[in-house]
C-alpha cells in the first residue's frame, strides 16, 4: 500500500487533505490525475445506470436535509458503532477491533496501542453522523446532519421523480454525491474516509418481486464491475450474516476486492424492503404509496439498492492496475489502467528538442486535446518521459521523430506491451478513438 500511496502523491492522484497543517485525519484531496480517474469512473457508472436505461432517472439532492429525515431513516438511533477508549493512552478503538485482547471494561482488557491492561472502557455506542448547525444560533432546533448516505435524498424525492418523469414501478432513481461519516477507525488510504462519494441507485419494485430484482441487480452490478478491467479472481461476493446487516436491510451482498490489506467490500446490493418509504410516510404524514393503474392496487414499493463508493472503486482500480516489472534489466512501475478509465489518454513527445520536432509535436498535441485529455512533455530523456507516463497509467505515448518530417508518421507506444507502431499523424484521432472505445 505504501508504494501506491507514494505513487498517488508523486503523480498527482491523491494528496492528504490540509497537508501543510499536518493533515486532516482520513480526508483526502484528488489531484489533477485523481480527479480525472474518479470522474471517469462516475461517468461510466452514470452512463450505464441512467443514460443506457429507460427505467432509471437521475437526481442530485442536497447534502443538507431536514433533521427529521434521519429520525425516520433510523440513522439517529441506529447508525452507530461500538467504541472503547483507553484511559491511559487516550486512543479510541472499535469494540470489535481484532487487536484487542481480553474484554474491554474488564481487568483483562488490553489496549492494542499502549499494551496496558484494565484501562479500556466498556463499549459505548457512537453515532457516526456529523452534526452541524443551521442558522446563526446554535440551538437544538437548528441541529442538522451531513448525510451519511445519499439514499435518503432519493427516498424523500421518490414521488417528485415518479410524477415528473412519468415512470411506473418498477423504476429506479440514481445519484452520485458526497456522504460523510465520523468513522472511529478510518484508514487504509482512501478506503475508509470521513468524507467520500457514493454512487447509489434505489430501485422501487412491487412487494413480492424484490427477490427477483435483487438477483437481477446483483448480476448487473458484477458485470459492471468486471467491465472496469479488474482481475476477476480478485473479486468475490460476501453475503451479510444476521449480525452484519444494516438496520434497514433484510438481505445484503457485498462485492469484495482482495486489497493489499485483505478482502473488503466496495459495493453493496441491499434489499431495503419498504423500511425507508414506510418510515418517511409515518414521520412526514405524507402518503408515499403507489397506485398501480393496471391492477388498481395501492402499495408502498419495496427497494433494491445498489450502493458503490466512488473512492473505494477508484482504490480497487488503482490497486489492481499497480504493477512492477522488469524490462530489459530495468525496473519499471506502471498503472495498467483500462484506457477508457485512464486520466490521460496519450502523451505527446518530441524525440529531441530540435530539427522542428517540438513545433510538430505541439501541433499534434493541440489537435489531439480537442478530443482527449492528453499531455505534452519535452523534458528529460525519452526513457524518463515514458516512465513518468507509465506511472500515470497513460496508455499511449506518441513520439515525433526524424521520420515524421519525411512521411508525417509518428510512433505510438503501447504502455502494456511496449510495442511501437507507426501511425500517420492525420489518423491519430481515429486510432485513439478506436483504442479507447471500451
Ligand atoms: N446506502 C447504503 C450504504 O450507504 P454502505 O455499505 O454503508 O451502504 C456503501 O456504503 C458503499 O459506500 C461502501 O461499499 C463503500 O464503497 C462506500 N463507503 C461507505 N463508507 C465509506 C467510508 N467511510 N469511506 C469510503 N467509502 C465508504
Amino acid at each position: 500500500m505504501e508504494k501506491l500511496v507514494s505513487l498517488a502523491k508523486r503523480r498527482g492522484f491523491v494528496f492528504q487533505s490540509s497537508e501543510i497543517y499536518g493533515g486532516l485525519g482520513s480526508v483526502w484531496d484528488y489531484g489533477p490525475l485523481g480527479v480525472e480517474l474518479k470522474k471517469n469512473i462516475k461517468e461510466r457508472w452514470w452512463r450505464s445506470m441512467v443514460h443506457e436505461r429507460e427505467d432509471i432517472e437521475g437526481l442530485d439532492a442536497a447534502i443538507l436535509m431536514h433533521a427529521k429525515v434521519w429520525e425516520a431513516s433510523g440513522h439517529i438511533a441506529g447508525f452507530t458503532d461500538p467504541l472503547v477508549d483507553c484511559k491511559h493512552c487516550k486512543n479510541r478503538f472499535r469494540a470489535d477491533d481484532p487487536r484487542i485482547k481480553g474484554t474491554p471494561g474488564q481487568p483483562d482488557g488490553q489496549c492494542p496501542a499502549c499494551g496496558t491492561k484494565g484501562n479500556l472502557t466498556a463499549p459505548r455506542q457512537f453515532n457516526l453522523m456529523f452534526k452541524t448547525f443551521m442558522g446563526p444560533v446554535e440551538e437544538d432546533a437548528a441541529v442538522i446532519y451531513l448525510r451519511p448516505e445519499t439514499a435518503q435524498g432519493i427516498y424523500v424525492n421518490y414521488l417528485n421523480v415518479l410524477q415528473s418523469s412519468r415512470q411506473k414501478v418498477p423504476f429506479g432513481i440514481a445519484q452520485v454525491g458526497k456522504a460523510f461519516r465520523n468513522e472511529i477507525t478510518p484508514g487504509n488510504f482512501i478506503f475508509r474516509t470521513r468524507e467520500f462519494e457514493q454512487m447509489e441507485m434505489q430501485f422501487f419494485v412491487k412487494p413480492g418481486s424484490e427477490k427477483e430484482w435483487f438477483e437481477r441487480w446483483r448480476a448487473e452490478r458484477m458485470q459492471w464491475v468486471e467491465g472496469l478491467g479488474v482481475r476477476t479472481e480478485k473479486l468475490r461476493w460476501h453475503q451479510h450474516g444476521k449480525d452484519e446487516l444494516a438496520h434497514y436491510a433484510a438481505d445484503a451482498y457485498d462485492i469484495q476486492y482482495e486489497f493489499p490489506f485483505g478482502w473488503q467490500e466496495f459495493e453493496g446490493i441491499h434489499n431495503r424492503t419498504d423500511f425507508d418509504l414506510k418510515n418517511h410516510q409515518q414521520h412526514s404524514g405524507k402518503k408515499l404509496d403507489y397506485l398501480d393503474a393496471a391492477t388498481n392496487e395501492r402499495f408502498i414499493p419495496y427497494v433494491v439498492e445498489t450502493s458503490a463508493g466512488a473512492d473505494r472503486t477508484a482504490l480497487v482500480v488503482l490497486c489492481d492496475a499497480y504493477r512492477e516489472e522488469e524490462v530489459e534489466g530495468e525496473q519499471r512501475v506502471l498503472l495498467k489502467l483500462k484506457p477508457s478509465l485512464a486520466p490521460l489518454k496519450a502523451a505527446v513527445f518530441p524525440l529531441v528538442n530540435k530539427d522542428g520536432m517540438p513545433e510538430v509535436s505541439r501541433r499534434i498535441y493541440d489537435d489531439l486535446r480537442r478530443h482527449f485529455n492528453v499531455f505534452h512533455d519535452d523534458g528529460g530523456s525519452i526513457g524518463r518521459r515514458y516512465r513518468r507516463q507509465d506511472e500515470a497509467g497513460t496508455p499511449f505515448g506518441i513520439t515525433i521523430d526524424g521520420q515524421t518530417n519525411q512521411d508525417q508518421t509518428v510512433t505510438v507506444r503501447d504502455r502494456d506491451t511496449l510495442k511501437q507502431v507507426r501511425v500517420a499523424s492525420s489518423a491519430l484521432v481515429e486510432y485513439l478513438k478506436e483504442k479507447l472505445a471500451t
